[in-house]
């Protein structure tokens, strides 16, 4: 598996990806920002030149806001989404960035685990910040 910064050329892979993971996916535009916007960053996990995760992020001065982590159902558990965290947070660090940020399901145990294991905390909820199914959000944040 090979991480790489992606480009605009993997709009419509990660398009995909977004797709098959999330009930409610980013659209092809929102996505088309993130790749384009010099404040924001993406990484892509390739698989014999197959995209099979993805993450984002977009800063706001020194701070990082991770946007989503995804990896296909069937290439979870082999350490990409680790691989992915890890890659934003030394993107964090060469940046200079203050902290990383995020939020997440309050339900979503594989990636609150994942979270916590590269040095996130909770430091708040949000109450309903999600719907279908309504749900509170927990915010992580590691500081670097
Ligand atoms: C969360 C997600 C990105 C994890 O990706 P992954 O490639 O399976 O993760 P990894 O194999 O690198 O696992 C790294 C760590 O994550 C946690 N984890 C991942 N899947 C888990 C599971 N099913 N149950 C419990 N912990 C899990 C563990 O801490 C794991 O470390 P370990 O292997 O030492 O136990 C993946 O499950 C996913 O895409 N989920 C749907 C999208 C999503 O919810 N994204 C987060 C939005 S905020």
């Amino acid at each position: 598996m090979i991480i790489k910064k992606a480009d605009i050329g993997y709009l419509e892979e990660i398009a995909k990806i977004e797709k098959e993971v999330f009930a409610h996916p980013w659209s092809a535009k929102s996505i088309k920002i993130l790749l384009e916007d010099e404040k924001s960053v993406a990484f892509i996990a390739l698989v014999e030149n197959k995209v099979i995760g993805y993450c984002g992020l977009n800063t706001v001065l020194d701070e990082g806001y991770i946007t989503n982590v995804a990896v296909l159902e069937k290439y979870r558990r082999q350490g990409t989404g680790q691989t992915l965290v890890k890659a934003l947070c030394t993107y964090a660090e060469e940046s200079s960035l203050a902290f990383l940020t995020l939020e997440v399901r309050k339900s979503n145990f594989p990636a609150i685990s994942l979270y916590e294991k590269n040095g996130f905390e909770k430091v708040g909820e949000r109450k309903d910040y999600y719907s279908a199914p309504k749900e509170n959000a927990l915010l992580m944040t590691r500081y670097f």
